[in-house]
């Protein structure tokens, strides 16, 4: 007797939100090469190149084996004929062209460190490329005009360069916890972003500000950033008031904005003692939202990501359910009425989708 062993074959859900995505996968090597190119395609301005590229990479984030060959691609949704070409190579070759020669240009580099800072995007990363700008000195020798915002993000360029830990970030957790708590009793503090998603770095740590009853969380965030500024741990922010009103049309397509009052902020780390002479502190990245208790679970779906992860929700909603989904709320398009929900998993379930758990959620 023979035994022959088969895989059992690939069924992968054609929308992110319709799969379980940890953040640990058995293709790396794939993903990155087709995250390298959705990179470099965002960085040329062609938004429906990147993510196309995006949809490919996310499909075989989910993938629970390895892929074997180019032949089980053809059950898969989303890889275009470019991705396609692209895992071929890799799976070949152990490297794919296109891809080395993306990562080596000096535009994919030089794009890749100014929308690294703080405050830069695409767009203002291109202009100064094409001014010839090339490196964080150049900005300095050049006279580049920067907003306070971007200022800040030069100053602070290595430190935010490094991770945030998770402890670190249940640190910053706790300390805005106590300080919110002081401020308005039973005050709760969410860690949301990449940290709920079970990442154990991130780049910045994301804070949802709330109080179990409506209303009451208004006017918490002014005297928190001034309680921060005045330990001195304060060294950038920027605030947004509340700009969101129930009469407004929802939206599902600008962006991930929402209208949250927020405050955007660099602060003072500081770090545990060491030798004498070494710096006690390092500068991070935090972000504070400020939710209304009966939009929270709307609001952690929405800050729990992945980006992408969000983006297929949304679509999702609009175009299987004709709903608009935002971190406010869920819209039905057909009835005309909001849908309330009290968990993440009543949003699911009003979506007619399966319960996917935060740290599945790394599409
Ligand atoms: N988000 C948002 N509005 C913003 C910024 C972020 O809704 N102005 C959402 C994003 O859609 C994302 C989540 O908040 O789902 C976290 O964003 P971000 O911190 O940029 O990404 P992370 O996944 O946390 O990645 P990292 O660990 O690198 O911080
Ligand atoms: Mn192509
Ligand atoms: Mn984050
Ligand atoms: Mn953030």
């Amino acid at each position: 007797h023979v035994t022959v062993t088969v895989e059992p074959s690939l069924q992968v859900a054609p929308y992110a939100c319709q799969r379980r995505t940890p953040l640990d996968h058995p293709n790396p090597a794939l993903v990155m090469a087709l995250e390298t190119l959705a990179e470099a395609a965002l960085f040329a301005g062609e938004e429906a190149r990147g993510l196309a590229f995006t949809r490919a990479a996310s499909v075989l984030r989910c993938l629970p084996r390895a892929l074997q060959g180019t032949h089980e691609l053809s059950g898969l949704p989303c890889i275009g004929g470019h991705s396609h070409r692209v895992l071929q190579e890799v799976l070949e070759d152990g490297v794919c062209a296109e891809v080395e020669a993306v990562k080596q240009s000096e535009r994919y580099q030089t794009m890749k460190l100014f929308t690294q800072i703080f405050g830069v995007g695409v767009r203002t990363a291109d202009c100064w490329y094409r001014e010839g700008l090339r490196s964080l000195g150049d900005l300095q020798s050049h006279g580049t005009r920067l907003t306070r915002q971007q200022q800040a993000g030069v100053e602070c360029f290595e430190d935010l360069a490094v991770p945030v830990g998770r402890a670190e970030a249940e640190g910053l957790a706790c300390l805005v916890l106590d300080a919110a708590a002081r401020l308005l009793p039973s005050a709760s503090v969410t860690l949301a972003g990449g940290f709920r998603r079970g990442k154990p770095h991130g780049h910045d740590v994301d804070l949802l500000l709330s109080h179990p009853e409506e209303g009451r969380e208004v006017g918490l965030l002014g005297p928190l950033v001034a309680w921060l500024e005045e330990q001195g741990l304060l060294l950038y922010q920027h605030s947004q008031h509340s700009s969101y009103t129930t009469t407004a049309e929802p939206s599902s397509s600008c962006g991930p904005l929402d209208r949250f009052e927020r405050c955007f902020t660099i602060l003072r780390l500081v770090l545990p003692a060491t030798g004498t002479g070494v710096r006690a502190w390092r500068a991070v990245r935090l972000d504070l939202v400020v939710v209304p208790h009966s939009q929270l679970p709307f609001a952690l779906l929405g800050w729990t990501g992945s980006r992408h992860f969000e983006r297929e929700l949304r679509r999702f909603a609009r175009h299987e359910r004709e709903m608009v989904l935002n971190s406010h709320g869920l819209y039905n398009m057909r009835q005309g009425t909001f849908l309330p929900a009290s968990s993440e998993e009543e949003i699911f379930q009003h979506l007619g989708l399966d319960y996917i758990p935060p740290t599945l959620r790394n599409a």
